[in-house]
């Protein structure tokens, strides 16, 4: 739709989670910042993140174990040096949170306290209020946000990107809800695109992300032309609250800091069967605790796996581990006197937007940090408290090459392909309908993705989503509005995932398949990367 209002900026930054807020505070250095956030400033993932921060803290711990872990848990797809680069930065960048106000959780003897999580060999991660890590760093940021200068409109549906004669990103246009001003479409002009639009778990029926999760950057960053890697490699977390078989929406996270502090993961026979499957038994990295509860769900044909962790004792549930014992009670179970139920759900894109090591996309003045991106870190698999890490050293990092690029806004190149490939690149080009998505599509493309792309996939049920997406993107007769802008970019997302991972004919990482179920490192030790085709949006 034609813009009905436009402003101008320098920077404008689309989202206010852990990597939104940290790039606006950093590039208002630089220049005039605009902040626009879908719905309230922290509606996003990070409020909701519960274990933590890793970072290389303890004494007896260093950035080249936690590099280690990463690039485990990553099964060959990292990027080496951006994960050298999150490792190496992130004790100091942890450092400077704390300055500017975040409060973590401190041992008796003042230090930061640190559990562990899947996959950490070390004690590595910072929490705060218990388990409420992400709402305490979120409330810290937005609090230096009010002083700081940056512009902020809420409740802003970003829809797609401009671009100048020459290619080059030069603003956003959105759609304003609600009563303010300005509101309905507008344009932001600016110099630089940041993007932090966050995940996309509500592409599946049951995720622990929240509603406003629905891939809007990933799509937008397609629709601009820009390249999007790794989308096949969706990170299912083993232990979600399970409610029932007709769970639909944001299920309550049971955080891996609850198996750090030592619960179990049995069946219903009070079988410990991760013991003897990974010589970190529960606490293996994510892919491989998903797995096998899925597995032991298959094998004995039963809904949901329990968690038990009455042994931790009431004092620990209610002070280390108190936003989760309060879901729980909420919905009727109580982890001090009986097994938790729980059940694998989407929990985290590890691919996204491909950047380089400064969130420089393939589309010049467009940049990405945050879960949207793909920067490398995370390969197959992102390892456990890793994603507010990336948000904050990745975003900060953006700042740094600014002045640099607005100084000089002719055409870039791409990232460089020796860097962040260290195998094959592929291309996989997603087919998109030509027009908008009815907003009655949401739980549709919900229920087609859950069916058969989820935890477990085969080429059969890959086609099938494939088709009967395709079924869905011909209704080009939808009514412009948010639902309808929601959905497509659901149905953009989910289209592009289903592609991908079609294509992987192997395991590896959170990505799984049943016809293939070996890791195949002499083909598919590379990179997916899609461009979306037929772009008529
Ligand atoms: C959790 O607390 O288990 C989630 C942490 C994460 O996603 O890294």
């Amino acid at each position: 739709p034609a813009p009905g209002w436009t402003t101008d900026t320098d920077v404008v930054v689309i989202g206010s989670g852990i990597a939104g807020l940290v790039a606006a505070l950093r590039c208002r250095s630089r220049g005039r910042v605009l902040l626009v956030t879908k719905a309230l400033l922290d509606a996003g993932s990070t409020r909701w993140a519960q274990g933590g921060i890793a970072a290389a803290l303890a004494p007896d711990d260093s950035p080249e174990e936690h590099l280690a872990d990463t690039l485990t848990a990553g099964v060959g797809l990292c990027d080496v040096d951006a994960v050298r680069a999150l490792v190496t930065e992130g004790p100091d960048a942890v450092r400077d949170l704390i300055g500017l106000g975040a409060a973590f959780d401190r041992s008796n003897g003042g230090e930061i306290a640190l559990t562990r999580e899947g996959g950490h060999h070390r004690r590595r991660i910072a929490h705060a209020g218990g388990d409420a890590t992400g709402a305490e760093i979120s409330r810290a940021l937005l609090a230096a946000l009010k002083d700081s200068g940056v512009e902020v409109i809420e409740h802003a549906l970003v829809l797609d990107l401009l671009k100048d004669g020459a290619g080059r990103a030069a603003g956003i246009t959105l759609h304003v809800m609600g009563e303010g001003q300005p509101c309905g479409v507008g344009a932001v002009r600016a110099r630089a695109v940041v993007l932090a639009t966050g995940g996309l778990g509500q592409v599946f029926s049951a995720t622990t992300n929240p509603e406003v999760s629905t891939g809007d950057g990933v799509a937008l960053a397609l629709r601009a032309g820009a390249e999007v890697a790794d989308l096949e490699f969706v990170q299912f977390h083993p232990t979600v609250l399970w409610l029932g078989e007709d769970a639909r929406g944001q299920q309550p996270l049971i955080s891996e800091a609850v198996r750090g502090e030592g619960a179990h993961i049995v069946d219903h026979a009070g079988e410990r069967f991760m013991l003897g499957r990974h010589d970190l038994a529960e606490l293996a990295p994510r892919d491989v605790v998903a797995k096998g509860i899925m597995n032991r769900m298959r094998e004995t044909g039963a809904s949901h796996m329990l968690l038990e962790g009455r042994h931790l004792g009431a004092a620990m549930w209610e002070n280390r581990f108190p936003t989760i014992l309060a879901a729980c009670r909420h919905h009727g179970i109580d982890p001090v006197t009986e097994p938790i139920p729980v059940v694998p759900a989407a929990h985290y894109a590890s691919g996204g937007v491909r950047t380089d090591l400064h969130g420089r996309t393939t589309v010049p003045g467009l940049y990405a940090c945050g879960e949207v991106a793909c920067t490398g870190v995370h390969g197959a698999n992102r390892l456990a408290s890793n994603s507010l890490l990336e948000g904050l050293v990745f975003a900060a990092r953006i700042a740094t090459v600014l002045e640099e690029d607005l100084a000089a806004p002719s055409l870039r190149p791409p990232p460089e392909p020796d860097r962040d490939l260290d195998g094959q690149q592929m291309e996989a080009g997603v087919p998109v309908g030509a027009g908008l998505v009815g907003g009655e599509a949401r739980g549709e493309i919900q229920r087609i993705m859950t069916s058969c792309a989820g935890v477990l996939r085969g080429a059969d049920g890959l086609a099938r989503a494939a088709r009967e997406l395709d079924g869905l993107g011909q209704d080009a007769r939808a009514e412009p509005g948010v639902e309808a802008w929601e959905a497509t970019n659901l149905h953009t997302v989910a289209s592009a995932i289903v592609a991908a991972a079609g294509r992987r004919a192997e395991t590896r990482g959170s990505h799984w398949r049943e016809d293939f179920p070996e890791r195949a490192d002499g083909t598919w030790r590379g990179h997916l990367v899609t461009r979306l085709v037929g772009n008529d949006l």
